[in-house]
């Protein structure tokens, strides 16, 4: 089966301190504003029309991993499979009037999708402003407590790949249609998001973010380094909105027709198998490990 899914759609979140979060946005990773509401902002860092939305709310949470869909052929498919699957239907109105179909829905732990139709590439694909610029929001990582059972649900709904996976599917490896070695990854632990990602051009974008956070007083959490399966390049940061951002560069592209998921990886106790998290040796921080945010209450969304 082939995925249903072309790429990552979109991340958004609710977050109460909204005005420092919209300038953190501008001012460190570096995006675009496409809109810029009292209550709800929209980023971009490309062509693409919304790749971060900020809701302004009374609590900082994970609200919803928008999936770009291929068409509205796709869109349906993925609805069906849902409900076939068991698997709640929030809404089927887009979040935003630019989408012009799409289906919310939940798995089994309570992560919220919306799979939609592809967003319009209606922005500019440079723009002015601070920060570092990235070139697309590239992967989320999920924490769920039966990481097999949410790998096996987007599977089967979504079309997903499966890319890589540990022995004791501590974490899972998905990829959608453009190859990337994983658009969701499956983290063990308690449900809810843990980390969302922003692909740059290259690693000397690490060393000028490390500076810019230096300056705020702030720094880098875990990184620079390069992790096993996917072989991206990373440094991860946690922003003004108290979410876990990773900044990566040279993800696998896995362009290979006969691909097979490769034998499972043992993360070693704890992620101390450096082979498969760090392939430079510096092992997960604390602050990594326990990296947490939960998922807001699911709502109808309305265009
Ligand atoms: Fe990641």
């Amino acid at each position: 089966m082939q995925p249903s899914i072309y790429r990552l759609g979109y991340v958004a979140m609710n977050v109460a301190n909204f005005d420092e979060c919209v300038r953190e946005a501008q001012e460190v990773i570096g995006l675009n504003t496409v809109e810029a509401g009292k209550d709800r902002a929209l980023f971009t860092s490309n062509q693409r029309h919304a790749e971060m939305i900020l809701h302004r709310a009374a609590a900082n949470e994970f609200r919803a991993v928008g999936l770009e869909a291929y068409d509205v052929a796709a869109v349906d498919r993925i609805a069906e499979k849902a409900k076939a699957a068991g698997l709640k239907v929030i809404s089927t109105t887009p979040s935003l009037p630019v989408i012009e179909r799409s289906v919310t829905f939940m798995t089994s732990e309570g992560h919220v999708f919306e799979a939609h139709t592809p967003m319009p590439r209606d922005q500019s694909r440079r723009y002015a402003g601070g920060g570092i610029h990235p070139r697309c929001v590239d992967h989320v990582n999920l924490a769920a407590s039966d990481p097999a059972k949410i790998a096996g649900e987007l599977r089967a709904v979504l079309g997903l790949k499966l890319s890589d996976r540990t022995t004791g599917d501590e974490i899972v490896w998905l990829r959608a249609g453009d190859n990337r070695h994983h658009t969701v990854g499956l983290l063990k632990g308690k449900t809810g998001m843990h980390h969302i990602s922003w692909e740059f051009a290259g690693f000397s974008e690490f060393r000028r973010l490390g500076d810019l956070l230096d300056t705020m007083g702030r720094r880098i959490v875990w990184g620079p380094g390069r992790h096993g399966p996917g072989d991206n390049l990373f440094s991860y940061y946690v922003d003004a909105g108290g979410f876990l951002f990773e900044c990566t560069a040279e993800m696998e592209i896995i362009d290979d027709l006969g691909f097979q998921p490769r034998p499972a990886v043992d993360p070693g106790e704890n992620l101390s198998n450096y082979r498969v998290v760090n392939r430079w040796g510096q092992l997960p921080s604390a602050e990594w490990m326990g990296h947490h945010n939960n998922f807001a209450a699911p709502q109808t969304t309305t265009a």
